[in-house]
C-alpha cells in the first residue's frame, strides 16, 4: 500500500520504488568508518526498496567538481539493481559529463577553475562523445587481449622480484619459512600494480620514489576527504612532473604508452597537453588504486574460504573464476559508478527522472542482485556466471584497464598460492579495517607465509 502522495504518485506511473521508512532519502554516509563494512546488508535493503531510490551520499573527493554552488555530497537517484544498473548505464540519455545541465552562468564559471583540478575534471571517465571517443580511442590499443598476452612476462616478472624482495626481508628479520611476515596490501598488492602502470606508462625507475610518495599523498585516508589545499599542491607538483615528463620524452622518446600519445599529439590536434596530463593521470591512478584491491580483497576472501582455496590449490587455472568471483563478491569499486547527470527526462524502471538530475549505479549492489545470481552472498570461484559481474562498469565507459587487472589479478593469485601453501591471515579477519574511500579494501592485511 502506498503510505503518501509520493509513494501514490509513483505507483501511478508504475514506478515500484518505495520511500524510506523516515520518507526522505536514504543516507548513506560514505564518511562513516563502518559504511562499507555494513554496505551489503544497507544495499540488500535499497533493493528492496526499489530498482532506483533516493539517496544522500557523504562528502568525496569529486565534489569539487560539482556545478558551482551545489552542496557537497547532494542527494541523487542510485540504482540498485543488476538489470537496471547495466540499462542505466548503456543508456545515452545518461552523461558523465558534469557540465551537463549547468546553466551558461555556471559554466561560466567553470573557466576559472584552479588550474591542478582540470586533469581530474577532462579525463575520458568524465567526458562524453565525440571527446570520450576520441581519447579513448587512442589507448585503447595498448589494452587489447594481444597487448596482455605480451605483457603478461612483464607482469609475472614484476611479481616474482616483488616476492624474492619479500622473501630477503624476512630472512634478515631472521624468520622462519611459513612463519614469515608481511602486510600484503603494502608489500605486494599495492607495489605490483603502480609498478605494472608506471612500466606501460615510462615513468622512469629514477622518478618513481617521488610520484609514488605523491600518489600516496593525493590518496591519504589521513585528514579530511574533500580537496583541500595539502592535495591541490600535491596535484600541482604532480601536473608540472608530467609536463617536464613530455618535455623529455618528446626529446628522447621510449617504447612507452607517454611517447605514443606525443607522437599523436605532433601528428595532428588530436589531443591537447591538457588532455594529455589528464590521460596519464587516469591511466595512473585508475591503473593502480583499484588493482591493490583486486589483490588485497581475493587473498582474503579466499584464506576465509578454506574449501575455495582448497580448490584453487587442487586446480590453478581456478585462478581466473577467483578473479571474476572477488569482482563481483568484494569489488573494489563498492558503491557507484562516477555521477552521472540526466541530459533528458526518462524512466528508470517506471521511475521517472527529471533532465539533470543527477544519479549513480550501485555497482556492488547490482553484483549481490539475488535476481540475477543465485545465493548471491556466497563467495564461488566456481560460480558459472561471476563473469557477467559488472564491477568494471558497462556501456561506453567500461573499463579500459579490465584485461590488464584481471591479467594482474590471476597472475598475483596463482603465484602466491603456488609460491607459499602456508599462507595465511597473521590476524583474525574481524580485526583487519576496511578504509573510508569509496573502494573497497583493507588498509593492512597481515600475513604469515
Ligand atoms: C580491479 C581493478 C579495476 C576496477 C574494479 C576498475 C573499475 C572501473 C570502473 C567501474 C570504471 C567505470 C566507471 C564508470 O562508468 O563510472 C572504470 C573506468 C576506467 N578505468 Fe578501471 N578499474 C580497474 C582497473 C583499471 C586499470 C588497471 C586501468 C588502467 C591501466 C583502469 C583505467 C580506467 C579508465 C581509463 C577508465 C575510464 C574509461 C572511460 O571513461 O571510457 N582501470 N574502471
Amino acid at each position: 500500500m502506498a503510505t503518501n502522495p509520493k509513494e501514490q504518485e509513483q505507483r501511478a506511473t508504475g514506478c515500484p520504488m518505495k520511500q524510506a521508512p523516515h520518507g526522505g532519502p536514504v543516507v548513506l554516509d560514505r564518511e562513516d568508518p563502518r559504511f562499507l563494512a555494513g554496505a551489503h546488508e544497507a544495499y540488500t535493503h535499497l533493493r528492496e526498496l526499489g530498482p532506483v531510490v533516493r539517496a544522500h551520499f557523504g562528502r568525496g573527493l569529486t565534489d569539487d567538481l560539482e556545478a558551482p554552488g551545489t552542496p557537497p555530497g547532494g542527494e541523487r537517484f542510485f540504482v540498485t539493481r543488476y538489470d537496471e544498473a547495466v540499462e542505466t548505464l548503456l543508456d545515452g540519455r545518461v552523461s558523465s559529463d558534469f557540465r551537463t545541465g549547468m546553466t551558461p552562468e555556471q559554466r561560466g564559471r567553470l573557466a576559472y577553475m584552479p588550474e591542478e583540478l582540470k586533469p581530474l575534471a577532462y579525463s575520458m571517465l568524465m567526458l562524453d562523445p565525440p571527446d570520450h571517443t576520441r581519447l579513448r580511442k587512442l589507448v585503447q590499443p595498448s589494452f587489447t587481449a594481444r597487448a596482455m598476452e605480451t605483457l603478461r612476462p612483464r607482469i609475472q616478472r614484476i611479481v616474482d622480484q616483488r616476492l624474492d624482495e619479500v622473501e630477503r626481508e624476512a630472512a634478515a628479520r631472521g624468520e622462519a619459512v611459513s612463519e614469515r611476515r608481511m602486510d600484503l596490501i603494502r608489500a605486494f598488492a599495492y607495489p605490483v600494480p603502480i609498478t605494472v602502470i608506471s612500466d606501460m606508462l615510462g615513468i622512469p625507475d629514477e622518478d618513481r620514489a617521488q610520484v609514488h610518495t605523491w600518489a600516496e599523498g593525493l590518496l591519504s585516508e589521513d585528514g579530511p576527504k574533500e580537496m583541500n589545499e595539502q592535495r591541490r599542491a600535491v596535484l600541482r607538483t604532480f601536473n608540472g612532473y608530467l609536463t617536464g615528463l613530455f618535455e623529455r620524452k618528446r626529446r628522447t622518446p621510449g617504447e612507452d604508452m607517454i611517447s605514443q600519445m606525443l607522437v599523436v599529439q605532433e601528428e595532428g590536434d588530436r589531443l591537447s597537453e591538457q588532455e594529455m596530463v589528464s590521460m596519464v593521470f587516469i591511466l595512473f591512478f585508475a591503473g593502480h588504486v583499484t588493482t591493490v584491491n583486486l589483490i588485497g580483497n581475493g587473498v582474503v576472501a579466499l584464506l576465509t574460504h578454506p574449501e575455495q582455496l582448497a580448490r584453487l590449490r587442487a586446480d590453478p587455472a581456478l585462478a581466473k573464476g577467483a578473479v571474476e568471483e572477488t569482482l563481483r563478491y568484494a569489488g573494489p569499486v563498492d558503491y557507484m559508478s562516477t555521477p552521472r547527470i540526466v541530459r533528458e527526462d526518462m524512466e528508470i524502471a517506471g521511475c521517472p527522472i527529471a533532465r539533470g538530475e543527477k544519479l549513480t549505479v550501485g555497482l556492488a549492489s547490482a553484483n549481490r542482485d539475488p535476481r540475477h545470481f543465485a545465493n548471491p552472498d556466497a563467495f564461488d570461484i566456481t560460480r558459472p556466471d561471476a563473469h557477467r559481474n559488472i564491477a568494471f562498469g558497462k556501456g561506453i565507459h567500461v573499463c579500459i584497464g579490465a584485461p590488464l587487472a584481471r591479467l594482474e589479478g590471476q597472475l598475483a593469485f596463482e603465484t602466491l598460492f603456488r609460491r607459499y601453501p602456508d599462507l595465511r591471515l597473521a590476524v583474525p579477519v574481524e580485526s583487519l579495517h576496511l578504509g573510508t574511500s569509496s573502494l573497497r579494501g583493507y588498509t593492512q592485511v597481515p600475513v604469515l607465509f
